[in-house]
């Protein structure tokens, strides 16, 4: 398969970057072949809504948008990472779920896997409620199959992350696809 794995934390060495690593890690060992797009790093510009592109045409942002769209479209598999920012997805996240708008048609059609990888300080029962739900809203809006979701809590940096049981499942999450 070939997979898309979008990071999205501004800390290019942090908790929810370990977690894709070792989800990578399995996936590669598996012999599939990963790309990142590594939204807290690019220039990502938000939707501004202005409907140009019909929900299916060019996007108007001249951005690394594009090259977003041509990996997507090309994926098997999409892999969703991001830190918990107030229960949900961080604004560079948000900012590549909004940028699907201008290609909604083409992806929605592929019935591509995904899977969601998310960092969070807390470990509260209740830390994981809303994103994941928010994520599963997406997989039935958009005809994405759902392969796995580790949802790190108590990962609040890489230190504590590392003694959770949460980098094994990421690794052998991405080794049993
Ligand atoms: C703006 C902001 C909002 C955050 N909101 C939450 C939150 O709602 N719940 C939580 O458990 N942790 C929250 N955190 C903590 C991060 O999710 C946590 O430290 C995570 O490990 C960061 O991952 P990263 O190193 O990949 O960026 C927040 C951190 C920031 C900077």
């Amino acid at each position: 398969m070939t997979i898309t794995v979008i990071t999205s934390s501004p800390h290019k060495n942090g908790s929810s970057n370990l977690l894709a690593s070792s989800f990578i890690r399995g996936a590669e060992e598996k012999g599939h072949t990963v790309t990142v797009f590594d939204a807290g790093h690019s220039m990502l510009h938000p939707c501004i809504g202005c409907g140009r592109c019909g929900m299916n045409g060019n996007c108007i942002q001249k951005d690394d948008g594009n090259r977003l769209r041509e990996l997507a479209l090309s994926s098997d598999m999409m892999v969703l990472v991001t830190p918990l920012y107030y229960y949900g997805f961080s604004a560079q996240m948000k900012a590549v779920i909004d940028r699907w708008y201008s290609y909604t048609t083409r992806l929605s059609s592929k019935h591509m896997k995904t899977a969601l990888i998310v960092a969070a300080w807390d470990s509260n029962d209740w830390t994981m409620k809303d994103i994941r739900e928010h994520y599963l809203t997406l997989c039935r809006y958009m005809n994405f199959e759902n392969a796995g979701m580790i949802l790190g809590i108590g990962c609040g940096s890489p230190e504590m992350t590392r003694g959770t049981e949460f980098p094994e499942k990421a690794y052998r999450l991405g080794k049993s696809l």
